[in-house]
């Protein structure tokens, strides 16, 4: 499917949609759904092949029906109502404009929002995203095929902040924090990242690089963002890091799922 083109007419659907958004994920509480569903469609990203990713694809039946996937027809029939309302938006727009809604609604940081992502049907196969009984390695396959790094790995493992596991959707089951709906660093707060503004900083950095892995509309600015760097750790330092958080995020889960 062709690019929209991003003028003006586009853009205010845009903010329409925006203000729909902010206004479905308050009255329904459901930011972390509309988080995951954001995640789930990007996260499928193959930088070699340049296959997968934010495209919409995760509408189609045969995506969302991936065990990967489970709970999340929840949140695609919410941005359903948002697409009727304003349909020359596209589907991959919508859930990335979902994502950075939900982090925002929930108190979290801003995050830069760039329109114009195509939609897809082409669906990827099955097992591209995280297997949550996996090791770390197998984490770091998942997010280094995406293009992403050790830090944004850290940094959006913080997405945590907000919801919790069902039972019924992965077998797993509980909050990570004590407030699922505010989006805070209470998830990191007792290993590292204790400055929450840092914490800020660096998951709206990261969450801009994956809603927008495989789309480029300006090459010059999306380098001037990626030049930004803004924690100020070496590679070791980030590596341990992302090892002790991934490493405390599993047995978190594996604790509740006994
Ligand atoms: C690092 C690898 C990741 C693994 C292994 C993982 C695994 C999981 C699992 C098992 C659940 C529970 C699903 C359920 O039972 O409803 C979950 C939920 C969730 N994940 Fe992740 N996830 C990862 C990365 C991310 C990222 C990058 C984000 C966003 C930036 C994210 C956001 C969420 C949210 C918001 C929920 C809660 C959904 C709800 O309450 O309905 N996750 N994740």
């Amino acid at each position: 499917m062709a690019a929209p083109i991003v003028n003006a007419e586009y853009m205010k659907e845009i903010n329409k949609a925006r203000r729909d958004l902010r206004s479905i994920i308050s009255s329904k509480n459901c930011a972390p759904i509309m988080l995951r569903l954001a995640w789930h469609d990007a996260g499928t990203y193959d930088a070699q092949s340049k296959t997968g990713g934010p495209n919409g694809s995760i509408r189609n039946e045969e995506e969302y029906t991936h065990g990967a996937n489970s709970g999340l027809k929840i949140a695609l029939e919410l941005c359903e109502g948002v697409k009727a309302k304003h349909p020359k938006i596209t589907y991959a727009d919508l859930y990335q404009l979902a994502g950075v809604v939900a982090v925002e609604v929930t108190g979290g940081p801003d995050i830069s929002f760039q329109p114009g992502r195509k939609d897809s049907n082409v669906c990827p196969r099955e097992g591209r995203l995280p297997d949550a009984k996996k090791d770390f390695q197998h984490l770091r396959d998942v997010f280094y095929r995406m293009g992403l790094s050790d830090k944004d790995i850290v940094a959006l493992s913080g997405g945590h902040t907000l919801g919790r596991a069902h039972p019924e959707r992965s077998g797993f089951d509980g909050p990570w924090t004590q407030e699922p709906l505010k989006f805070d660093n209470s998830y990191f707060f007792n290993l590292w990242w204790q400055d929450e503004d840092a914490f800020f900083r660096d998951y709206a950095e990261s969450h801009k690089k994956l809603s927008e892995l495989g789309f480029n509309p300006n090459a010059s600015a999306a380098k001037a963002c990626s030049d930004s760097t803004v924690l100020a750790q070496g590679a070791f330092g980030v590596a341990i890091a992302a090892a002790v958080v991934a490493l405390s995020y599993f047995y978190e889960i594996r604790k509740k799922m006994k």
